[in-house]
């Protein structure tokens, strides 16, 4: 009798250890919020393999234990999928997305259609089989009809729950979604490997496909895959109404669900999600390929219906082809605000991603020659993002091909280039130069430093050709009458740039600093040099040791800051400056009104607020003490969200960080 008691116990105190487990791996593995330490995890790991190694006749396929992969073996048994594992459709740009929407809202017959936006998770997809709650099997795509069984494999990935415990759920169901390698891990195991003298995976996708397919599932385990589940099925067929509601579910149920995804509704919402995801996909810890657009009803789905290969309902939207081919008709040259001469290749307009390229960057004269570049050649050019596209190489020599001499002079004021030592880069150093005055006038003017709205390259062009400004302090002389008597300029714009010229006087110090345009000093070290001078007048009079006793600032800055102040036109400029009324100073950071409120706090800003840019409130916020970061984690206090918050506002409340509108921002900084 004693002994039967006792066995039982066992029994329990196994089973209640591993449910302890299988809690751990889902706080760590799904959720990546781990609320005891591996140390003691795996001392609760130890203690479960003592009991089960006493008690073999304990141990169950779903035990923590297992998760370290069975025996290998001889190849891979065949089995069909409840229901065709299709493939995607792509749309590359956007038109191509609202033309999936048009084809969408004609079939189904709706003026605006609900979508749901994931990332497109650059792995493998599998479909796990559960019955009465234990994962029983588990396949690859295969050829969509038929996948090879890799349960034992599928098994290893420790975010892939192996017991579900949640009510509410057919006896039997299947969970599809995608295998993932994260990039970290990617590295990790490439390092290795070199060390290993083994050859190495090309990327992420190929390296998980690969440790999936392992006939040795030890292997498998010993690589850090991932399970991100995006569909639920019963009897090969959609489960609930809507696949929004189906992917809370799966969260809910323990599976790992991409924390990305979000509720759209109608396509100008799913641009703008795919546009967003699509330009932060290098901040992922994962590899994406695009984004998944999906019609959220499912009633919808089935109106809409299949092709053989691909949904409907469904779409990938991809970054659309960033490269080109075409012709080098010309090459100019620009003179930037530093006075550096960029050289222009100047194109035969091509469309490259769905906008028209005719120019594209070739950097120095350096450049020209790697390139073995002529006017005339056939080049490959790339664009990617916002940044100015370039010349990637040459494909095809020109038939009557000229070389292109860099000039000797300056093409705008024509004073004599200087390249100095150890640089790349010809420069006109006429501080006069219209072409620099431009420039420095623009960058003066921009989001980022004065902020002065309405003052456009074409205006500045005519202010600075017309001889109404000199240097960048004419600009706070303007008049609206002056400006009115210009092309195109109408009465009510003319005034409204003078207001908008009178308001940046008041431009905090950090903003005038980055506007002077001082060489190497950018928009983070202008705050530096304000937080730790807190006047132009310090930053003048210190020496280039006491410079450098200013975070991130090294000799190269300094002495440009040194050469800045010394020069007697700058000197002139400042004056000016001073005397139009902009803030030359600020108060010490240590004794300014309401200073340090929020010191320690940490604030994520989302969406658009209704009154504030995000640049004001995180000015405002960083006045007060507090720090403002990109990226929302446990380590988030405050998450401020204004209309249109994504994904950030999703993952405050899911990691249950408290959400303010602007009001209660205010409240807070108010105090
Ligand atoms: S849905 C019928 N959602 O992309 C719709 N697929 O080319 C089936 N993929 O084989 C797929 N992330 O491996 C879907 N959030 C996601 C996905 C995703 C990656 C992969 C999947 C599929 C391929 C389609």
């Amino acid at each position: 009798m004693a002994s039967a008691a006792s066995s039982r116990d066992v029994a329990r105190q196994t089973q209640s250890l591993r449910e302890t487990l299988q809690h751990h791996e889902y706080l760590y593995y799904v959720l990546d919020q781990p609320n005891i330490s591996d140390a003691e995890y795996d001392g609760l790991m130890q203690q479960l393999q003592a009991l089960e190694q006493q008690h073999p006749e304990l141990v169950t396929p779903d035990s923590p234990t297992q998760r370290v992969g069975g025996q290998p073996r001889e190849g891979f048994v065949k089995a069909h999928h409840t229901a065709q594992m299709m493939s995607l459709d792509n749309a590359f740009g956007e038109q191509a997305l609202r033309d999936f929407d048009r084809r969408v809202r004609e079939k189904a017959n709706l003026d605006v259609v609900d979508y749901v936006g994931e990332l497109k998770l650059d792995g493998i997809s599998m479909a796990v089989h559960f019955t009465d709650g234990r994962m029983i099997r588990a396949l690859t795509r295969g050829d969509g009809l038929t996948g090879e069984e890799i349960t034992e494999n599928a098994r290893t990935i420790r975010s892939l729950p192996l017991v579900i415990t949640k009510k509410g759920i057919p006896a039997q169901f299947e969970v599809r979604g995608e295998v993932v390698m994260n990039r970290k891990s990617f590295e990790r195991m490439n390092a290795q490997r070199l060390k290993d003298e083994l050859p190495t995976f090309a990327n992420p996708r190929n390296a998980a496909a690969g440790s999936l397919r392992m006939l040795d599932p030890k292997v498998t385990a010993s690589r850090r895959l991932d399970f991100f589940a995006y569909s639920l099925l019963a009897g090969g067929e959609a489960y609930l109404d809507y696949h929004w509601d189906a992917l809370e579910m799966l969260a809910g149920l323990g599976f790992k669900v991409n924390p990305h995804r979000e509720r759209l509704a109608g396509i100008d919402a799913a641009i703008r999600y795919g546009n967003e995801w699509l330009e932060k996909r290098h901040s992922l810890p994962y590899e994406i390929d695009g984004l998944v657009l999906k019609v959220n009803s499912f009633e919808q789905q089935r109106r809409l219906g299949a092709t053989s290969k691909a949904p409907r309902w469904a779409i990938a939207y991809k970054l659309t082809a960033q490269q080109a081919e075409t012709v080098v008709e010309g090459i100019d040259v620009q003179v930037g605000r530093t006075g550096a001469i960029t050289p222009r290749a100047l194109l035969r307009p091509v469309q490259v991603g769905g906008v028209t390229v005719s120019r594209a960057t070739l950097h120095n004269a350096d450049e020209i020659e790697r390139l073995g570049l002529q006017i005339g050649d056939r080049v490959l050019i790339e664009r990617s993002g916002d940044v100015i596209p370039k010349v990637l190489r040459v494909i095809e020599e020109g038939k009557d091909r000229q070389p292109f001499p860099m000039p000797v002079d300056c093409p705008v004021c024509g004073t004599k280039l200087v390249r100095e030592e150890g640089e790349a880069i010809l420069r006109c150093i006429n501080a006069n130069c219209p072409a620099r005055l431009k420039e420095s006038v623009l960058h003066f003017a921009s989001r980022r430093a004065m902020n002065i709205d309405g003052l456009g390259d074409v205006l500045v062009e005519q202010l600075v050709d017309g001889g109404l400004v000199k240097s960048v302090a004419d600009l706070y002389r303007l008049d609206a009458d002056r400006l009115e008597s210009l092309e195109r300029m109408g009465k009510k714009s003319s005034e409204k740039l003078v207001k908008n010229i009178d308001s940046s006087r008041k431009a905090a110090l950090p903003r005038v600093i980055f506007g002077l345009g001082i060489r190497f000093v950018g928009e983070r070290t202008a705050q530096i040099l304000a937080d730790h001078f807190a006047s132009i007048d310090a930053i003048e009079k210190a020496s280039a040791e006491e410079l450098e006793e200013a975070e991130e600032v090294g000799p190269r800055i300094a002495v440009a800051i040194q050469e800045f102040f010394a020069e007697p036109r700058n000197q002139a400029l400042l004056d000016e400056l001073l005397q139009a009324g902009l803030q030359f100073s600020q108060e010490k950071k240590t004794v300014s009104k309401g200073a340090g409120k929020l010191e320690g706090r940490t604030f994520v800003l989302t969406g658009t607020l209704p009154n504030w840019t995000r640049d004001e409130a995180a000015e405002r916020i960083e006045a007060a003490g507090g720090k403002v970061t990109g990226s929302v984690s446990k380590k988030t206090d405050y998450v401020v969200a204004g209309e249109n918050a994504g994904s950030k506002l999703d993952k405050a409340r899911e990691l249950g960080i408290t959400v303010l509108g602007e009001a209660e921002l205010i409240e807070l900084l108010e105090g």
